[in-house]
């Protein structure tokens, strides 16, 4: 039998939870079974059932404050952390990003509601989006959220709204700044040929119509270039660029005091993955926006990054369990779990690959046993893992699958009207709910049948 290391004993880095395919609290109690936030696993399922979301709060927080902290110390200005809140939105997420003194970004009334309803303050709050309704805008401005102005529609909806209201608003423009960056198509935004922001070469024509504004102040420049991304010198240019916008912004008389960089920066889904730390990431960008700010006498703006997947992702594990076995002679075994493509989409969408392990054998995955890990949906395409090593297991066996607190929950789905799990966070042995488990009958509740086909049956 082939002798494999289990990525369990690898040694956890604190300090940048990215750089982890687990949580870092994981650990494997006397009895050799897994436990997150020292909550044994198999106990959680027992009260909670499965399949499971869990949310280790220390490893949340350690990531929120590798951020706080690489900032305070590489930036020498003003600095703020944002949570790109479409990786995780929920009211916890809200409160804890909150607690830990970052701001947060959403791109929808539900993610701005969220986010108030989490207590993060307006004024820590932006909001994107490249469509956003009138009654979205609206809502963010009767809030005093600051607004990031995408393309010229939203440019017009807030002059015309500024004019109305005959008060003046502070906004940000997003721009694309023409940088690729190597990751899943989907999930690159920075190059020209994007939905996103305003092209580079049109900023200037841009700068001109907000100046002729009677309310509008910019006061920001924001710029994202993708996600899950490894490499550093993208986001190295980006700094540079963007502070060629910012004196670009002057010869309009605009005064930008704000530079929201965007997030990106990838994590370890697998032992092959080796992302940047926090740390590194943060230097690399403020590195180049304080040299260029330097080279141009320019005073230093308020530094921004709206991280998402790497403030949650690692943080978070789905559990399942597992049902059907179906072994195909010579081809492969299909060993099928409780949940699947409604609860993470990834594998489906962007090919995403994951680490997993069993929870009563979480360190023995040194067998000959390959598997592919099928979800119950009705499509033959809801495969989480195409093939992997597990010790032998058996129906009602427990899997871990390691990395699924960002893009998880936030893009699950009832599809074949199955479900959401419930979420749990868990920190120092205590488990708490923070999203109760749907119920098929919940599925229901905007279902409408017409009065004329009720009479029918
Ligand atoms: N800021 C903006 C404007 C964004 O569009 C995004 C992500 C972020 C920040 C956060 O990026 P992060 O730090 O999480 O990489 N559903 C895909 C990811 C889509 C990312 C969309 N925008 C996935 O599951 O991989």
């Amino acid at each position: 039998m082939e002798e494999k290391k289990s990525f369990l004993k690898e040694k956890i880095d604190l300090k940048s939870p990215n750089k982890n395919i687990v949580p870092i609290t994981t650990s494997i109690e006397n009895d050799g079974k897994l436990a997150i936030g020292g909550c044994s696993i198999q106990e959680l399922v027992k009260k909670y059932d499965s399949p499971l979301y869990i949310l280790d709060e220390k490893t949340l927080r350690e990531s929120c404050r590798a951020y706080k902290k690489a900032l305070e110390k590489y930036y020498p200005g003003k600095s703020l952390p944002i949570y790109a809140s479409k990786a995780n939105s929920s009211i916890f997420m809200s409160n804890l990003v909150s607690s830990e003194g970052l701001g947060l970004d959403a791109v929808s009334e539900g993610e701005l509601l969220t986010a108030l309803k989490g207590g993060v303050p307006n004024e820590k709050i932006v909001f994107h989006g490249n469509n956003k309704s009138d009654k979205e805008i609206e809502f963010a401005v009767r809030n005093n959220i600051k607004v990031i102005v995408d393309n010229d529609y939203d440019f017009e909806r807030l002059e015309n709204l500024s004019n109305s209201l005959n008060r003046d608003l502070e906004i940000m423009i997003r721009f694309t700044p023409g940088i690729e960056c190597h990751t899943h198509e989907y999930i690159r935004t920075g190059s020209f040929d994007s939905k996103f922001g305003f092209g580079i070469e049109y900023l200037n024509n841009l700068f001109a119509n907000i100046r002729d504004t009677k309310h509008l102040k910019l006061t920001g420049i924001h710029a994202h270039i993708g996600s899950q991304i490894f490499e550093l010198d993208p986001h190295h240019d980006l700094g540079e660029i963007m502070v060629n916008v910012i004196l670009d912004a002057k010869k309009f008389d605009h005064n930008i005091v704000e530079l929201n960089v965007g997030g990106g920066l990838g994590i370890k889904y697998t032992e092959s993955d080796d992302p940047p730390s926090i740390d590194e990431w943060v230097k690399t960008i403020s590195d180049s926006v304080v040299k260029a700010c330097k080279k141009n006498n320019l005073d230093f703006p308020t530094l921004m990054c709206e991280p998402g997947r790497s403030i949650v992702s690692t943080a978070g594990v789905t559990i399942y369990k597992i049902g059907a076995f179906k072994e195909i002679p010579g081809i492969r075994t299909y060993l099928s779990v409780d949940g699947g493509m409604s609860d993470n989409p990834r594998p489906i969408t962007y090919q995403s690959n994951y680490s997993a392990c069993l929870v009563n054998n979480p360190l023995n995955n040194n067998s000959d046993n390959k598997y592919t890990i099928a979800g119950k949906h009705c499509e033959s395409g809801d495969v989480l893992f195409k093939e992997i090593d597990l010790a032998e297991c058996k129906t009602g066996d427990l899997i871990c699958v390691f990395g699924t607190g960002a893009y998880n929950n936030s893009m699950s789905s009832n599809y074949n009207r199955i479900p959401r799990p419930a979420a749990l966070l868990v920190c120092d042995g205590d488990a708490e709910i923070i999203q109760k488990r749907e119920n098929p009958s919940d599925l229901l509740k905007y279902d409408v049948l017409p009065d004329r086909f009720i009479k029918q049956n």
